[in-house]
């Protein structure tokens, strides 16, 4: 079977793994990282979602061996020194989660689109996360989440 080398939160492992074997599932069934759901199968519902290599991808449409010698980071690896990232302080501050299914996707996704976008519309937050479906909240305290934490990221920045 393939080996394949991939630092997921910082540690990197090694795993022989079958050619089929989806990325969430070695990061869920073999590496533990369960915080990171299979909400469809399917590539539609983004609950999956991670960075790889600093760019957001539904991790059930990536095969495990098309991450070898990449850096991922899941929702459980985004926090610092035991704090939450601001883009998860700002879903708990505005109550823009119900069941939590979609949201450790919505938060890598949000994460994602202020990359190119740092100071994003409602619009354009709406188009950057239409990748990610949320059944519980109807969108609107996500929306404001993210402009949130879009706030928050940008004041560190300008104070580091
Ligand atoms: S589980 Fe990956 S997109 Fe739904
Ligand atoms: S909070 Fe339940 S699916 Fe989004």
């Amino acid at each position: 079977m393939p080996r394949v080398t991939v630092t997921v939160d910082g540690i990197t492992y090694q795993e022989e793994v079958e050619p089929r074997l989806l990325l969430v599932h070695l990061l869920r069934e073999r590496l533990g990282k369960t915080g990171t759901p299979v909400g469809c199968d399917t590539s539609n519902c983004g609950a999956c979602t991670v960075m790889l290599d600093g760019k957001s991808v539904k991790s059930c449409s990536v095969l495990a061996v098309q991450a070898d010698g990449s850096d991922v980071v899941t929702i459980e690896g985004l926090g610092a020194n035991g704090s939450m990232h601001p883009m998860q302080r700002a879903f708990h501050e505005e109550h823009a989660l119900q069941c939590g299914y979609c949201t450790p996707g919505m938060v890598m996704a949000a994460i994602d689109l202020l990359r190119d976008t740092p100071e994003p519309s409602e619009e354009a937050i709406r188009q950057g996360l239409e990748g990610n479906l949320c059944r519980c909240t109807g969108y609107c305290n996500i929306v404001r989440a993210v402009r949130r934490g879009a706030q928050e990221m940008g004041q560190a920045v300008k104070s580091s």
